[in-house]
């Protein structure tokens, strides 16, 4: 059992474990199973209608996962988790647990560019609009967004590239004024560095294939749920009005879990569920987030100090910089770091920055965040391709744009890997000015 007055590196090592297991094995093993036996007919019968909350099939429940989700959700600060298969599985399956055809979820631009496109392309198909407030925020544009069919409000929480901060009170106070509950993708913050539901939002998604696996090595998602938001029948009747087959509602019947109760049957109805070994890796991985976030983090900081006084550096966008328009946020929301993804611009534009990235020797070229290695992307020809000249200026996602994902080496020898790459760019546009490329 976790004691509630245990610190997070405590609980990020002991929390969720299950000590009633006859063998009493320290860690959580790995139940690789697609089934549990019923003892009897009956059992099996009580499995199905609810009566016995024992295991039945790993699409619904199963052991290992069911303690990666105590261990997430209980750092988070919630009441309980879902676990699912990737970060994309856990932001459709809140989305599709809150929001019917007809309706309508406002969102942040500033997000992964994965879910912008779920939001616009994919849930329109399904009848569910969407509308993106480009400055997230800004709560006038919040304001104006809203629509009497709006059932969410999303945004995250340190978005990338720029790792512009969000102000997560201000925009929870301005969701509950309208009766609509805050999912905040809290992927690259981890609970180490915040946690949005003590800020008031109602609802937490991951991509834990990022810094809760933290190795680069699996993919998973997962739901946290503060269990506070009071659903209303006629705005949520899936979990407030319809009546189920023992004639309860899901409120009724689950009470402040009601969400998680009816975002665990979309997942398993869907069908996004998790391996085992990838819970356990999780799991494995959230054991060491402390120690990863920090030391990600204090690099990433010293690598922006440094970045920004180097002649072939444009700009940096790291919040820890006090030149930073998000450093007074940062201040409040993330004494503990800001966290290891931000991006810098290099001189040169798209030539510059194709230099830079092929020159470096020891970041890895690679679409991913929250790794123990250090990592380098190009957005505006990889993750914002899609994005329009317009759109990526509104951004400030230039052609000379890098993003860093920090990881846990040396920082001595990430700064002098990126240092002979600037080199590199700073010939390049040597020769650039004398005409001789
Ligand atoms: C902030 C954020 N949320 C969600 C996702 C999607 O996660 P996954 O790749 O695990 O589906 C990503 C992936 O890059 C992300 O960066």
């Amino acid at each position: 059992m976790t004691d509630p007055q245990w610190g997070f590196a405590t609980r990020q090592v002991h929390a969720g474990l299950d000590d009633t297991d006859p063998h009493r094995p320290r860690a959580t093993p790995i139940h690789l199973t697609a089934g549990f036996v019923f003892d009897d007919f009956d059992q099996g019968h009580a499995r199905f209608t609810g009566t016995d909350d024992g295991y039945s099939y790993s699409r619904v429940g199963n052991p290992t996962v069911a303690a990666a989700e105590r261990r997430i959700a209980d750092l988070e600060g919630g009441i309980g988790g879902l676990l699912v298969a990737s970060g994309q599985a856990a932001t459709s399956t809140a989305v599709l647990g809150l929001v019917s055809s007809g309706e309508h979820i406002l969102s942040s631009s500033s997000i992964y560019e994965g879910t912008r496109e779920l939001f616009r392309d994919d849930l329109a198909r399904l009848g569910i609009a969407s509308d993106f407030v480009e400055d997230h925020n800004d709560l006038a544009a919040w304001e104006g967004g809203i629509r009497p069919s709006t059932r969410a409000l999303f945004a995250e929480s340190i978005p990338n590239p720029k790792n512009d901060v969000l102000d997560v009170r201000a925009l929870a106070d301005l969701a509950h004024r309208h009766g609509i509950p805050l999912i905040i993708d809290n992927t690259l913050a981890t609970p180490y560095l915040l946690r949005p539901l003590e800020h008031g939002a109602d609802i937490v998604v991951h991509s834990a294939s990022k810094f809760l696996a933290g190795h680069g090595t699996v993919l998973g998602g997962v739901i946290v749920d503060g269990g506070r938001f009071e659903w209303q029948p006629d705005r949520y009747p899936q979990l407030a009005r319809d009546r189920g087959h023992d004639g309860r509602t899901v409120v009724e019947r689950a009470g402040r879990f009601a969400l998680l109760e009816y975002a665990r049957r979309v997942a398993m109805r869907y069908g996004p569920v998790p391996s085992p070994l990838n819970a356990f890796l999780i799991q494995q991985g959230v054991e060491t987030l402390s120690l990863r976030v920090q030391r990600q983090s204090s690099t990433a900081l010293r690598i922006a100090e440094w970045l920004a006084e180097q002649p072939a550096v444009e700009s940096v966008d790291y919040s820890g910089l006090p030149t930073s328009p998000h450093h007074a946020l940062a201040q409040r929301y993330l004494p503990r770091g800001q966290g290891s993804v931000f991006s810098f611009t290099v001189q040169g534009g798209r030539e510059g920055a194709r230099t830079f990235t092929d020159a470096l020797r020891l970041f890895t070229r690679m679409t991913h965040l929250g790794d123990t290695r250090s990592l380098v992307l190009h957005p505006a020809t990889t993750t914002h391709h899609l994005r329009t000249d317009d759109e990526l200026a509104a951004r400030g996602i230039g052609q000379g744009l890098l993003r860093l994902s920090i990881g846990i080496e040396e920082p001595e020898d990430l700064i002098a890997d990126l240092d002979q790459a600037l080199a590199a760019v700073a010939a390049e546009e040597l020769l650039t000015r004398a005409g001789l490329t």
